[in-house]
């Protein structure tokens, strides 16, 4: 069963880095692995130093690396707004639309929302990967992400309630005959409830502990500990937790009871501090040879 990664963290604590190692740990040990970016600011090129693209590219037989382009995924969001508003309301294309859709455009909501188009499109197009790894935003945007199933459904469902009272109260319901067969519906009951079954179905993805695993990285450092820990509260209010804890760039030298007392209830793994920055494929796997992630 594929398996799917979420790697989340305080900027520079090395979610890039480390999702990278990871990736190519599980490609080597024969794994099919995708790992692909979902922050807006790509760097996975800097890491491979090589042209990344939206389409997976070839790094090893087992692993491919892409970056995201949420500006697509936006666009995309975008024109499937414009496609249903102009369904449902011929008389807004007399309007002027275009300009509307600019400050939709930046609007807040937009990114995660597109991000999720993005998301539900990659677990289904790359289903044959054993593992999917995702090099997460900054917290403010993942978090928005990841709580946007469990958000938009309690929406949709107030929005369903409002709907069935409305039906219920104007009787404005269409019958279409089918022979004898008199079925009622709602045009607009039918699309929130079939988006209603979308969230939900990717709800079950995410929240299931045997498909997603959140993946917390963080460093031995005050600021990191106390976003790692605002990030653990807010996931909880999403109905998610965290089930891996790296504790990147680690100094032996640096005790490490704090992190025990801390983050001992998730599974920790630890990524020493490299004397300067592990970038170029074969640095990378040098890297995990060299901490026995991998053996020579
Ligand atoms: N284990 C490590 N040892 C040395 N440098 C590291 C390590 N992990 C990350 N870095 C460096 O720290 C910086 C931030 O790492 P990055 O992976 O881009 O973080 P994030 O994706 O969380 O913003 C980069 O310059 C990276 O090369
Ligand atoms: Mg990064």
């Amino acid at each position: 069963m594929q398996k799917i990664y979420f790697f989340l963290g305080k900027g520079g604590v090395g979610k890039s880095t480390t999702s990278t190692l990871t990736a190519i740990e599980n490609s080597l040990k024969g794994e099919k692995v995708l790992l692909s970016s979902m922050d807006p600011a790509h760097n996975l090129r800097d890491l491979f130093e090589r042209e990344i693209t939206q389409e997976p590219v070839e790094i090893n037989e087992n692993l491919f690396v892409s970056e995201i382009s949420l500006d697509y995924w936006v666009e995309e969001y975008l024109k499937d707004v414009e496609r249903q508003l102009a369904k449902s309301y011929a008389y807004l294309t007399a309007l002027s639309l275009e300009k509307s859709f600019e400050i939709i455009r930046y609007s807040p909501g937009i990114e995660e929302y597109a991000l999720l188009r993005a998301f539900k499109f990659y677990i289904k197009k790359y289903k044959k990967f054993d593992k999917i790894i995702f090099d997460m935003p900054p917290t403010g945007l993942t978090l928005k992400f990841l709580s946007l199933p469990k958000l938009s459904q309690v929406w949709l469902e107030k929005l369903v309630d409002l709907r069935n009272e409305i039906i219920k109260k104007k009787e404005i319901i269409t019958r279409i005959h089918f022979g004898n067969i008199t079925i009622e519906r709602d045009e607009l009951l039918n699309k929130l409830n079939s988006q209603l079954n979308e969230y939900d179905e990717i709800r079950k993805i995410i929240e299931d502990k045997n498909t997603t695993e959140l993946v917390l990285v963080l460093n031995q450092d005050k600021l990191s500990f106390a976003e790692s820990n605002l990030i653990i509260e807010k996931l909880k209010v999403a109905d998610l937790s965290v089930s891996k804890v790296y504790v990147n760039k680690y100094d032996e030298k640096i005790p490490v009871d704090k992190i025990n007392e801390a983050f001992g209830a998730y599974e920790l793994k630890f990524f020493p501090l490299n004397s300067e920055p592990i970038t170029g494929y074969d640095n990378l796997v040098e890297y995990l040879k060299r901490n026995n992630f991998l053996s020579r």
